[in-house]
């Protein structure tokens, strides 16, 4: 396995940006290839300047960064054949009907005119929108505006797919037929850029995950490497009544309705489940979510102000 996407000290500010902090700062990513690769933070971490920088969108101010063996600042063009993006704000092309939105799309790309034909085909099934193949675009709904993006892009034969918050706006149905197209093309040896505040869409797909927090990369691994580095790596929950402060010694309590949940280590999360199950109370234990990481590190990084939340390694 090699890497698609490498950067070392990657550092982005933006023209005109007055005092404020770098959008990226000292950014060093390696993002293995064949793989979905997820990058998740909070409104202006720096997900979608990264996306840009790769797919040679934005200049980087230092540092550098390769995609495909190929420096962004200098090779973009032999880059750009080999990637396709599906940006955070776009539209295709209203004046079109969808069909031929993706079938131009393909053939722009350079793909002969059946082979574009056959991946249009099969992408509008996929993602649902063979019965508004005929429809003008700009007479589509915004979801179904987005599913068309995700089908150009996912239809493509692009080796690297950048994909900027693609779910965002789409139904639960929609979500997960490009959950769906997104795994197809992992079997087709693609990789998968994708940035999502759908932190179960990200578990479910990455096979690794970056977490940016104020241009920096707080966290790097597999799920599972950042499930290990943090304070309270399971979730208790109990229904019934119990006193609080009892429960604050297992791990972090909130309420939640009818009850309780607490986050906690793994021995104090048997501890407790354990005693509540001798008091007859309902109990459910298990891993926290990427969700539950993502306010542990997160929420840490913000009480502290700091450029830098401290995690437990
Ligand atoms: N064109 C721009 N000019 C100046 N500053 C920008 C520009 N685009 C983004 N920024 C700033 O750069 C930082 C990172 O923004 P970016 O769009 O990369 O965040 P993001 O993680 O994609 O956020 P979101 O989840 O809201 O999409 C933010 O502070 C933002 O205000
Ligand atoms: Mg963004």
């Amino acid at each position: 396995m090699g890497f698609a996407i490498r950067t070392e000290h990657l550092r982005k500010v933006y023209p005109g940006a007055h005092g404020a902090s770098a959008a990226l700062e000292d950014l060093t990513l390696d993002i293995p290839d064949g793989r979905v690769y997820g990058v998740i933070g909070r409104n202006g971490a720096g997900k979608t300047t990264f996306v840009r920088i790769a797919a040679t969108q934005l200049v980087l101010t230092s540092g550098s960064a390769t995609v495909l063996g190929h420096d962004v600042a200098t090779e973009e063009r032999a880059i750009r054949t080999r990637i396709a993006c599906v940006p955070q704000e776009a539209r295709p092309l209203y004046f079109l009907n969808v069909d031929e939105v993706v079938y131009l799309y393909l053939k722009l790309r350079g793909l002969d005119p059946a082979d574009a034909r056959a991946r249009t085909k099969d992408a509008l099934e996929q993602l649902s929108l063979t019965e508004f193949r005929r429809r003008t675009v700009s007479r589509l709904s915004g979801g179904l505006r987005r599913r068309v993006l995700c089908a150009m892009v996912l239809a493509s034969d692009a080796e690297i797919l950048f994909l900027d918050e693609p779910t965002t706006g789409l139904d639960p149905i929609a979500r997960r037929q490009v959950w769906e197209a997104i795994r197809r093309a992992i079997r087709e040896r693609r990789t998968i850029l994708l940035t999502t505040h759908y932190l179960d869409e990200a578990e479910a797909l990455s096979a690794r995950l970056a977490l940016f927090e104020r241009g920096r990369l707080v966290l790097e691994g597999t799920p599972e490497d950042l499930r290990a580095r943090v304070r309270y790596p399971y979730r208790v929950t109990i229904q019934g009544s119990t006193p609080r402060e009892e429960l604050q010694s297992y791990g972090r309590v909130s309420a939640i309705e009818g009850g309780f949940l607490v986050f906690a280590r793994e021995s104090e999360a048997r501890d407790l489940a354990r005693l509540a199950l001798e008091r007859g109370l309902k109990v459910g234990l298990g891993p926290v979510s990427l969700e539950g990481i993502f306010l542990d590190v997160v929420g840490r990084s913000i009480e502290d102000e700091g450029p830098t939340p401290e995690v437990e390694g």
